[in-house]
């Protein structure tokens, strides 16, 4: 490494230790673009990815009402995926090569996605759980080193605190209603407690990334950090709506003021991550069939921005 190198990591560190924000036209090291990159990416495919256990359901709702803010929210994270591919395209990469990555399998999602979604009281546990999940890491994320991707976090969170909202009234009138909804309410927060936990990534002492993630401040808190926030935040809710958290080793700590819990299946994480969830080929195949079909939506766009841009010349 050369001297001038290592002056110019040493001053990009220390820029970043001052808390400054670095912009698209900033010099910076090629792992933390790369790094960024990967984050933001896998972020984005999530939002999109996301839509289709929740999109399942629009035909079904049980009311209008029900049937509006679902297609709101949905429509949100459409928004939110092309807010975060938009970050990503800053740092010098093509939307298409990002989709391009996720379709050959070189790009992630996050694993939640990769759960059915079996009855109405899904669409509640997933707006409580994966989006009060989802929220509690990008509340955290207005704060990273990267400017486009912090600024696309302040917009997403607003809306993301309305997706668990719509979410845990779902799953209120459930657990209220009749004991045949009750019931489902349960099951659901059975099957999706612990994919939500899974959300927040592998313990800190086996996480790859963490790291130069926290070194960079692209991470502002660790994976068991964010985790811990969204158990002892959680927790109070399900007792709240008198459901059973599905972890017998669930107990508060009044040591640590915190919720002691018991550990993830960590093969079945990475079964999923590697493939073999119960939806990832079904998600997957989705997601390039409607690609495909989109194309001419894409090729058309593009000819009017080039011929407005033409007029303009
Ligand atoms: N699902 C899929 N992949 C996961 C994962 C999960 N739950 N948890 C970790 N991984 C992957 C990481 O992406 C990384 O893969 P890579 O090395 O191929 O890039 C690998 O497993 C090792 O994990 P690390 O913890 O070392 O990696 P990170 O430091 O990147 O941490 C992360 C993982 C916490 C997911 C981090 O990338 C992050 O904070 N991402 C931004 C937030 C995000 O992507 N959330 C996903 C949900 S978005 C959403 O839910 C939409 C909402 O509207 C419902």
């Amino acid at each position: 490494m050369t001297i001038e190198l290592q002056e110019k990591l040493q001053d990009f560190q220390t820029y970043i230790d001052a808390e400054e924000k670095i912009e698209p036209g900033d010099w910076m090291p090629d792992d933390y673009r790369a790094h960024n990159v990967r984050q933001i990416s896998q972020h984005a495919h999530s939002e999109v990815i996301g839509m289709q256990p929740e999109g399942n359901w629009i035909t079904r709702a049980p009311s209008l009402r029900a049937k509006k803010i679902l297609l709101a929210k949905i429509q949100d994270e459409g928004g939110h995926g092309l807010y975060l591919y938009s970050a990503a395209e800053t740092l010098g990469i093509s939307r298409d090569e990002l989709i391009e990555q996720l379709h050959e399998g070189k790009a992630k999602y996050s694993s939640v996605f990769n759960y059915p979604t079996l009855n109405w009281a899904d669409i509640g546990a997933i707006g409580w759980l994966v989006d009060g999940a989802a929220v509690t890491n990008q509340l955290s994320l207005r704060r990273t080193s990267y400017g486009p991707y912090a600024r696309a976090m302040f917009r997403i969170c607003n809306e993301e605190s309305f997706h668990q909202r719509q979410g845990y009234e779902i799953m209120m009138k459930m657990a209220n209603g009749t004991p045949e909804q009750r019931e489902m309410a349960q099951d659901a927060l059975n099957r999706w407690w612990w994919p939500a936990l899974m959300m927040f990534g592998p313990h800190d002492n086996q996480s790859q990334r963490t790291h130069k993630g926290m070194m960079w401040k692209i991470k502002r808190a660790s994976n068991d950090e964010l985790r811990q926030r969204f158990i002892d935040k959680t927790v109070p809710q399900a007792e709240f709506l008198g459901l059973t958290i599905p972890d017998p080793d669930l107990r508060w700590n009044p040591d640590t003021n915190q919720y002691d819990t018991g550990e993830i299946n960590w093969d079945e994480f990475h079964q999923v991550i590697s493939g073999n969830g119960p939806c990832n080929r079904e998600r997957m195949d989705h997601h390039k069939k409607v690609h495909e079909e989109g194309a001419w939506v894409r090729e058309a766009a593009a000819a009017f921005a080039a011929k407005k841009q033409a007029q303009q010349n």
